[in-house]
């Protein structure tokens, strides 16, 4: 049987060390939860156990092969895959039978011994419908599923998973559980989540703080609930109507004939499956993309963090980053706004001056955050701000959504997690095939299962994530 480990390892990016004699060994078939908060060190840990950073000092082998000696390198790599936490970055193909193949193609697996790996993982992952469709156009669910799919078509051994459910619909996260069950037998996994039910499937735990690694049993991961709900201060007038629009992607409607209006003050959620027309609502609200039909009436200034609010940063150093917004608006005193945004998200001072890019995802979303909190926006759409955070990131978010709401700011979220939003957001509006199907009560629509299981949404804390 195959095994991966680490030994005594220690590694920093700069004079700052990140990771001190960390230890962890996993065989093939083993399922391993690596926690930690935002910032830990995980993702670093797992760039290191694939070879991709090399450690100050320590010693990592796969079957007593080392990623840094370059006769065996190659073999090393190709025992090792990595799936990303936004799968997309890793697609490279046109159509999923060639993305499955071409990591194999890469490590030079024989073109007769490919077709039989291919056409067995098609079978064994039903995915045979979507053999010849653009990896882009699956849903979430079914990308995770392909990006994991393409990496034990290499042969890997051990699979790093970096967050894959935190962007998931009930849906996706039902298949990505089931999925590493399947692989149970082919593979080792190490899944990096903020998930205590995904962290909760695996055969042991561990927790990265401080520099640290330990294992934590399964009783001590909890999950984070807000902690009370908060009233929203809604004022009597209309700060967002919008009248029958209509939106295509090229001959696909994505919003039919939506109506919606909303006060000044209020919170709404937004619940529908992936694909269902969240983003593209918002990006209407936002005013990004033009409606082809329909009225958009819009009192008061909006600003959207997006989904990977990452992919919004470009300066040289966080504290530019986040001054561009308001700098831009003409806004007085920038570097006060952008400073006072970057103590609400809580980045510390000692980030301010460095790239945004040398952050962890965690920090990095929450440097994109500051970026629009400070252009002090009327209306803002956040597209799934509850992804990856952890504890203390929660936390913060729930104390800004208070001052948000204290301020009369309009607060749009679309989430998946229906637990949270039902502390935050009185009222939701649920969308499927680009109609809105459901607007009222949040209690009242998690409380209704059959038009919950209708919309592909989770609707009670009992339901749990299935696996084969
Ligand atoms: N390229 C880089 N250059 C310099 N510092 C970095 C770089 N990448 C990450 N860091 C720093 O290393 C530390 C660990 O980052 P890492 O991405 O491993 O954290 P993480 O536990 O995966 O966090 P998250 O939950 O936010 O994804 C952080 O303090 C981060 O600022
Ligand atoms: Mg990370």
């Amino acid at each position: 049987m195959s095994s991966l480990s680490c030994e005594n390892i220690n590694f920093g990016y700069d004079e700052r060390e990140i990771l001190q004699n960390i230890s962890l060994s996993i065989s093939n078939g083993e399922r391993i939860a690596l926690m930690g908060s935002n910032g830990s060190g995980k993702t670093t840990l797992s760039l290191i156990l694939t070879g991709i950073l090399e450690p100050r000092y320590g010693e990592i082998k796969c079957d007593g092969v080392s990623p840094f000696d370059d006769e065996n390198n190659f073999d090393f790599r190709r025992r090792i895959g990595y799936v990303f936490q936004n799968p997309e970055d890793g697609f490279v193909a046109s159509d999923v039978v060639r993305e499955i193949a071409f990591g194999a193609e890469n490590f030079a697996v024989p073109s007769d011994e490919i077709r039989s790996r291919v056409d067995e993982l098609l079978e064994h992952f039903g995915l045979i419908p979507w053999a010849s469709k653009s990896p882009l156009t699956l849903s979430g669910g079914m990308k995770a599923r392909l990006a994991i799919v393409s990496a034990l078509a290499t042969g890997a051994d051990f699979i790093m998973l970096d967050e894959p459910e935190s962007f998931l619909d009930w849906h996706g996260q039902n298949l990505l559980a089931q999925s590493m069950d399947e692989i149970r037998e082919s593979a080792g996994i190490i899944h990096i989540t903020q998930s205590p039910e995904f962290a909760k499937m695996c055969d042991r735990i561990y927790r990265i703080e401080n520099g640290k690694i330990e294992r934590i049993e399964p009783a001590e991961v909890i999950d984070y609930i807000f902690p009370t709900s908060f009233e929203s201060n809604i004022a009597d007038d209309k700060i967002i109507e919008l009248e029958n629009i209509s939106f295509a992607y090229e001959d696909k409607t994505v919003l039919d004939k939506i109506s919606l209006s909303v006060n000044r003050g209020e919170f709404l959620g937004i619940v529908g499956e992936s694909g269902a027309g969240k983003s593209t609502l918002a990006l209407c609200v936002a005013n990004l993309i033009k409606p082809a039909c329909g009225k958009i009436e819009l009192n008061g200034r909006v600003s959207i963090v997006f989904q990977f609010p990452e992919r919004q940063l470009f300066a040289e150093t966080v504290l530019d980053d986040v001054m561009f917004g308001p700098k831009n608006l003409g806004l007085n005193n920038p570097d006060i706004l952008a400073k006072d945004a970057l103590k609400l998200v809580d980045v510390r001072e000692y980030l301010w001056n460095r790239s945004p890019f040398d952050l962890s995802d965690g920090q990095q979303r929450r440097v994109g955050f500051a970026g629009v909190l400070a252009t002090r926006p009327e209306i803002l759409i956040l597209d799934e701000p509850f992804a990856s955070l952890d504890f203390a990131g929660m936390d913060n978010l729930f104390h800004l959504l208070e001052e948000l709401a204290s301020k009369q700011t309009t607060v749009i979220i679309i989430t998946h997690r229906t637990d949270l939003l039902e502390k935050i957001s009185p009222r939701t509006i649920a969308i499927k095939d680009g109609s809105i199907v459901f607007d009222g009560d949040t209690e009242t629509l998690l409380q209704n299962a059959k038009l919950c299981d209708k919309i592909g949404l989770r609707n009670t804390k009992n339901s749990v994530l299935s696996t084969v």
